[in-house]
């Protein structure tokens, strides 16, 4: 895995413009939306958070098709509720066409076993409406961006700037220098949407 760090050409400003995190915490879930900072300068994590490694987030205010980004381990995790067509885009792709057709427990470790890089493997679950990644290029660890739904490059996911890698809507790099699809941290995603990271 690597780390969080911008190459030293890419302006911090514009390194970390996407970085609107929101709030969360270890032992109580935190309604999305009701607080964003624009640096992640502000986002230490706190001591529960630090300790526990679990974050709980509630989604259930979350609208189709918005992004949010939180905090995990010092990580940026990308959330998004994810509309019909985004979920069709990602569904239609053929793994002959991925450049990384198949990620691993370890790039994924809510599988049980080393899967092709489908859609179906990689959303929260069948309807594939919740997708959750790590914000983190594979590249060389810049914070690709997209999460305004603004820069979200060739394929509709997300856009790193630092040398050019484009991710598709299930975060599977596409285009540019990236080895590896977008990592996926280990979650659950109830009914009731709360999200749980860290399980
Ligand atoms: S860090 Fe090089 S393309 Fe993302």
């Amino acid at each position: 895995m690597t780390s969080a760090t911008n190459p030293p050409d890419v302006p911090p400003a514009k390194a970390r413009r996407d970085f609107l995190y929101f709030a969360t915490a270890a032992t109580g879930a935190v309604t999305a939306g009701a607080a964003v900072w624009p640096l992640i300068d502000s986002m230490n994590p706190s001591a529960d958070v630090t300790a526990t490694g679990i974050i709980r987030v509630d989604l259930s205010g979350v609208e189709p098709g918005q992004r949010l980004t939180v905090k995990w381990q010092g990580r940026p995790i990308f959330v998004w509720r994810r509309t019909p067509e985004a979920i069709a885009a990602a569904r239609a792709v053929d793994l002959a066409e991925l450049i990384d057709q198949s990620d691993s427990t370890r790039e994924n470790p809510n599988l049980s076993a080393d899967m092709p890089a489908l859609d179906e493997n990689r959303a929260s679950d069948e309807t594939g409406e919740w997708l959750v990644v790590i914000g983190i290029c594979t590249h060389l660890g810049c914070i690709p961006q997209g999460q305004d739904g603004a820069a979200v490059g060739d394929y509709g996911g997300w856009f790193c700037s630092c040398h050019g890698s484009h991710y598709d809507t299930s975060g599977r790099i596409r285009k540019g220098p990236a080895p590896r699809n977008l990592d996926i941290p280990p979650y659950v995603l109830g009914s009731d949407l709360e999200l749980v990271i860290g399980t």
